[in-house]
């Protein structure tokens, strides 16, 4: 049977990728250029300059990944783009990409949702892994849990009422000085600190066991580090980092395995830039380990934005015979169901 390539483009938030895959798990080429240096001088992701930083590097990212693929735009059988969730600005300018591509060279154009792209992430690495399955999304950007049924179709379980698991990560990290990208520094701090020096309380939401609410435990940290700016003591950055790391974890873990246990699943599907902390995959390994549930996770590179999920995401919606129209659009707000 025929190969068939695709194209993947992403360009959401603070990454610019592109990658080529084949026949939908495997990945040819996965170019990315991070913009983190740029946007480490303020703190966070500046909007504008994401969208500029993207239009500077999108040709480039792709050329390379043809390139590394060994193919050209005339071997491709489709091209698949992140339209939504995400900047608007940014996306804008993968989708711009990928319709003048599509057009121009007469293939077929998807439109991939963001969060669904990092939980195809999974096929890349597990060539046996097929859907239905439970699984938990923690990212800078959206905090689900969630049933893949099939390809492309999703049930919603739960999600986070305030902060995501990111978000809450990125703002302590900035609270104890360690600076942006907060995740990967948090866990770097946490080796060296006591995870039971502090007690953060595990968020709760009322009457929805598979929701997650990170904002109480975020003020925890706050008002912990503003009472000790106010009485002289010396904050441990290590013990903070670690002990805020556990209660993520707790809840994380907490919540995944109750929800398989609940539903009567045996497999977990972790995804997303959170899910490449080395703490919360050992934390979930033992536990689903105990449960009888199989647990599957990307490799780090694949859990951070990159195109090549995008890719595996966007053939399977080619293989069913979905297309986007010449008008699909930036969708900022795109809700996974
Ligand atoms: O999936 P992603 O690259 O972008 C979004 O779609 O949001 O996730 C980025 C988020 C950031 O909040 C970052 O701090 C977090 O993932 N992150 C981590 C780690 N690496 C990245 N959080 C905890 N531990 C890490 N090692
Ligand atoms: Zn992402």
């Amino acid at each position: 049977m025929k190969d068939v390539l695709v194209l993947g483009i992403e360009s959401s938030c603070d990454e610019t990728a592109a990658s080529v895959i084949r026949n939908g798990r495997e990945v040819l080429s996965n170019v990315i250029s991070s913009q983190i240096a740029l946007h480490t001088q303020y703190g966070g992701v500046v909007p504008e300059l994401a969208s500029r930083k993207h239009i500077e590097n999108i040709n480039w990212v792709i050329e390379d990944a043809l390139t590394q693929a060994g193919v050209s735009l005339d071997d491709l059988d489709a091209i698949g783009v992140t339209y939504g969730p995400g900047l608007v600005g940014a996306l804008l300018v993968g989708v711009a990409e990928a319709k003048a591509i599509a057009f121009a060279k007469k293939k077929p154009l998807i439109g991939v949702n963001h969060i669904e792209g990092h939980v195809c992430a999974n096929f890349i690495e597990h060539p046996d892994l097929e859907p239905p399955f439970l699984c938990l999304i923690v990212s800078g950007g959206h905090t689900h849990l969630a049933r893949m049924k099939d390809y492309g179709e999703f049930e919603l379980l739960g999600r986070t009422r305030d902060d995501a698991a990111g978000e809450a990560f990125d703002k302590v990290a900035r609270a104890i000085g360690l600076g942006y990208p907060g995740g990967p520094k948090i866990e770097k701090a946490a080796r060296a600190g006591n995870p039971h020096a502090m007690e953060f309380p595990r968020g709760k939401v009322d009457g929805s066991p598979f929701d997650f609410s990170f904002s109480g435990m975020k003020s925890a940290v706050l008002n912990y580090l503003n009472h000790a700016a106010m009485t002289g003591e010396t904050v441990n950055q290590a013990d903070v980092a670690a002990s805020f790391q556990k209660a993520v974890i707790d809840v994380l873990v907490g919540r995944a395995v109750l929800a398989a246990k609940e539903l009567g699943e045996d497999k977990l599907v972790m995804a997303g830039g959170v899910a490449s902390n080395g703490a919360l995959r050992k934390a979930m390994e033992e536990a689903c380990r105990k449960e009888g549930i199989a647990f599957y996770h990307p490799s780090p590179v694949y859990c951070t934005d990159n195109a090549a999920m995008i890719g595996v995401a966007a053939h399977y919606h080619y293989m069913k015979g979905e297309r986007a129209e010449w008008d699909l659009n930036a969708v900022p707000n795109l809700k996974l169901v």
